[in-house]
């Protein structure tokens, strides 16, 4: 299996999506989640064929993805999700969306873990109900959920939790234990998870990624995940996502939607989905891991030697770093002027709740040379 190598900058800065649009060119970004490598072999090929031959109508109503999806969770997670049981929508935060409308009541309070992902607090809104911190718990040398936090939230009147696993910005897999504890919990309250697994692609092998609708019958009363090959083969803009459930109730819940919510999906997004989730795609998959955890480790290594005053865990999954700049001293939100002095554009901690204040996110899924650059960058601060 080959590492996946990222591309150059000059090839990188020919690209017009977000990443590479939003700053100057004397900019190197590692803020938005997309990353610098390469489309799979197989995604590229699917997307080809689809240019040559026009085929960008809408998508069949009968398609292969929910079936790929399926064999994909088998062979990675040893999960075994039903194809009837799954739906396409845009992308992930649609879905999630989507969900909540169905099962929150307008109103309603709806659990998050900060420091999180910054859209879940808005996308809460947007289906009418409202966000409850309980924030991880920082042990020290690992982040966790505060099952006993959560607890007194859906004794106060939560009838639902947005997890995050993997969780983004720290890139914690959540065990087991807690998943089960999480869907027990619910269940007993009559509370709905919805589970993002987003990052699920990106586990590093040994860190024991479970779906949530994997840990037993509570979750599966309890549970919707909303999955997507988006994060892991860079198709953010290609719009595609599935929700997938358990049982009976929840999949009704799913299947009550108005089409509309399917017919967003973007054809072209499924078309490559159905080829990133195929095992073809596989040896490319399990490249990128390679690569990604040798940038995880370069990250750790590059700061231990150039930024000592930056504390940082390996994530378990992703290519997202969680930074805490404190001993630096550059106030709450350290990414400003790393922008402006040091012309690095990293995510704003603060923008994922109180817990980041004086944090930073930085995507790592680049070259090393453009990850050494960056913080070459960055530690050149402390010098003046
Ligand atoms: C945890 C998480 N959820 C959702 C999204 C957004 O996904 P989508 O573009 O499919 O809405 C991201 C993007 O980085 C993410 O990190």
């Amino acid at each position: 299996m080959l590492p996946v190598t990222a591309l150059p900058l000059d090839e990188l800065r020919a690209r017009t999506s977000e990443k590479w649009r939003e700053y100057p060119a004397d900019v190197l970004p590692l803020f938005v989640a997309e990353t610098d490598f390469p489309l799979a072999p197989a995604v590229k090929a699917a997307l080809q064929r689809a240019i040559d031959i026009g085929d960008t109508g809408y998508i069949a109503s009968r398609n292969p993805l929910a079936e790929t999806f399926a064999a994909f969770a088998a062979r990675r997670y040893g999960w075994a999700p039903e194809p009837a049981r799954m739906r396409t929508t845009a992308d992930v935060s649609m879905g999630i969306v989507e969900i909540l409308r169905r099962v929150v009541q307008p109103g309603e309070r709806v659990i998050v873990t900060p420091p999180v992902y910054p859209p879940f607090y808005d996308l809460v809104d947007e289906a009418g109900a409202e966000v409850v911190r309980v924030p991880l718990h920082d042990t020290g040398t690992a982040w966790e959920l505060d099952l006993d936090g959560i607890r007194a939230a859906f004794e106060d009147g939560a009838t639902a939790i947005l997890l995050c696993n993997p969780h983004n910005p720290t890139g914690t897999v959540h065990d087991r234990d807690a998943l089960t504890a999480l869907a027990e919990l619910a269940d007993e309250f009559g509370a709905a998870v919805v589970s993002d697994e987003i990052h699920a692609p990106l586990a590093q092998p040994g860190t024991g990624f479970t779906p949530f609708l994997e840990t037993g019958e509570a979750a599966r009363r309890v549970g919707y995940a909303v999955v997507s090959a988006s994060k892991a083969f860079n198709l953010a803009g290609l719009k595609c996502a599935i929700m997938v459930t358990a049982d009976d109730r929840t999949s009704a819940i799913v299947r009550g939607l108005p089409v509309e919510v399917e017919w967003r999906t973007g054809q072209l997004g499924l078309l490559a989905a159905v080829a990133a989730f195929s095992e073809e795609s596989e040896p490319w998959l399990d490249g990128l891991l390679r690569t990604l955890d040798e940038n995880r480790v370069l990250l750790e290594d590059l700061l231990a030697s150039r930024l000592p005053g930056a504390r940082y865990r390996i994530p378990d999954a992703g290519y997202l770093a969680w930074i805490d700049l404190t001993a630096l001293g550059w106030g709450d939100n350290p990414a400003r002027r790393i922008l402006k002095d040091a012309k690095v554009a990293l995510h704003f901690g603060p923008a994922f709740g109180a817990e980041g204040a004086g944090h930073v996110r930085l995507n790592f899924g680049t070259s090393p040379e453009i990850l050494t650059e960056a913080i070459d960058r960055i530690a050149a601060l402390t010098d003046r």
